[in-house]
């Protein structure tokens, strides 16, 4: 397969190839960007069905990080890695010692974490041979991100109604949750103490009576839940539920979600704009777990209520966007896209700008 000319390569910086014969690790990891710092992104193991499947996903996760960092505002840069397995029956303590090894190659450039498909344990092992690598379960960890990133959807969906219908309360805004999860159930929980009416599925049937019980909510069956007629939508569930398909049958006036790659295509966030339906760039929303996660590496180290804090600025830089799609016209995932390659291209003109108070050059010849 082509790697350079593909489309999901988009001038990444490094792709790396390993291959462990003791473990039969068989591993890629993509560094996209790390012009803001060190590439933060977790791992993911999978089942690919072809080799090409899985430098696709890495390339394309890897930039999503780039992407999500930079709109968090924090000093990092993205970057993945994807091990080819099937995570039921191939991991062993070896093929993640030998994934440490591979990440501590990189000499600090990419740190990794848990993803689909992997564990805080799977960490620990690959954490005995490497010092960048987070979300273990002991020393310092940040544990579960879902409240999080729970907390992050809930400040975009206020940030949301404020700007669509003008409301600076929930009270009585009807929410439609799709997946009821580790994030999905934590943002019930929010939306339901600000008074909010929830319609809910879930293809958990336990999940969905809790939601009712608990929290009130209405439930709906997994096939109507999109079509459901709400002020905001909320996919919590899968990636891709954004589509030719779907769009025609949403009566939202709001997607504001925490799932990865809710636009199947670029394009149907253009065609969610056309219709006048707001929506929230899935990789501002759910930036939590993100935020969460480079709390480990601050001087301080890692803080669940500072974590809980930081989140707040989701819902302004939501805001932002939404703003600046109003005043220019563009649909609100594309303002974020340009937002983000601004705030790398200024991090660019920075790192390339003289040193200040260099040392004059006949004293640097004379050390
Ligand atoms: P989860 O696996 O705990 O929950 C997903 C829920 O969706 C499950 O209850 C599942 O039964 C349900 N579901 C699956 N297909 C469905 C369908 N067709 N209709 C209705 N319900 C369906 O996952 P989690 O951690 O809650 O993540 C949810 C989404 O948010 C994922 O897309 C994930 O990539 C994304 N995300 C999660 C973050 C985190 O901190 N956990 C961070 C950023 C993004």
């Amino acid at each position: 397969m082509e790697v350079f000319s593909s489309p999901a390569f988009d001038e990444h910086e490094q792709v790396v190839f390993f291959f462990d014969r003791v473990s039969g690790l068989r591993a890629i990891i993509a560094l996209h960007d790390t012009t803001l710092g060190p590439a933060l992104g977790g791992c993911r193991m999978w089942p690919y069905a072809t080799e090409a499947d899985a430098i696709t996903d890495v390339l394309r996760l890897s930039k999503g990080m780039t992407f999500k960092a930079a709109m968090a505002d924090l000093p990092y840069g993205g970057g993945k890695t994807v091990i080819m397995g099937d995570p039921r029956t191939d991991k062993s303590e070896a093929l993640f010692r030998a994934l440490g090894r591979a990440v501590d190659s990189l000499g600090g450039r990419y740190y990794t974490g848990e993803d689909v498909g992997t564990s805080p344990q799977d960490m620990d092992w690959a954490g005995e041979e490497t010092p960048y690598v987070l979300g273990r379960t002991r020393g310092g960890s940040s544990g579960d991100p879902s409240p999080v990133t729970a907390r992050g959807v809930w400040f975009g969906i206020r940030a949301a109604v404020r700007h669509k219908l003008q409301r600076n309360d929930l009270e009585a805004v009807r929410v439609a949750v799709q997946g009821l999860g580790h994030v999905g159930y934590n943002v019930a929980r929010l939306l339901a103490q600000d008074g909010a009416r929830l319609i809910v599925a879930d293809l958990d049937q336990a999940r969905v009576e809790r939601a009712a019980d608990e929290l009130g909510a209405k439930v709906a069956s997994v096939d109507a839940i999109l079509s459901t007629e709400c002020d905001v939508l909320a996919p919590c569930a899968l990636g891709g539920v954004l589509n030719d398909d779907t769009i025609p049958r949403l009566a939202c006036q709001i997607v504001a979600g925490a799932a990865n790659n809710q636009l199947l295509e670029d394009r149907h966030g253009t065609e969610l704009h056309r219709r006048g339906i707001l929506y929230a760039p899935d990789y501002v929303i759910n930036a939590g777990g993100l935020i969460n996660i480079a709390l480990e590496l601050e001087p301080g180290g890692y803080d669940r209520a500072r974590a809980l804090a930081r989140v707040e600025a989701i819902g302004t830089t939501l805001a932002e966007v939404f703003e600046r799609s109003a005043q220019t016209g563009l649909p609100p995932h594309e303002v974020a896209d340009r937002v983000a390659r601004e705030r790398i291209a200024a991090g660019r003109e920075r790192h390339s700008e003289p040193a200040p108070n260099p040392m004059p050059r006949r004293a640097a010849a004379a050390v």
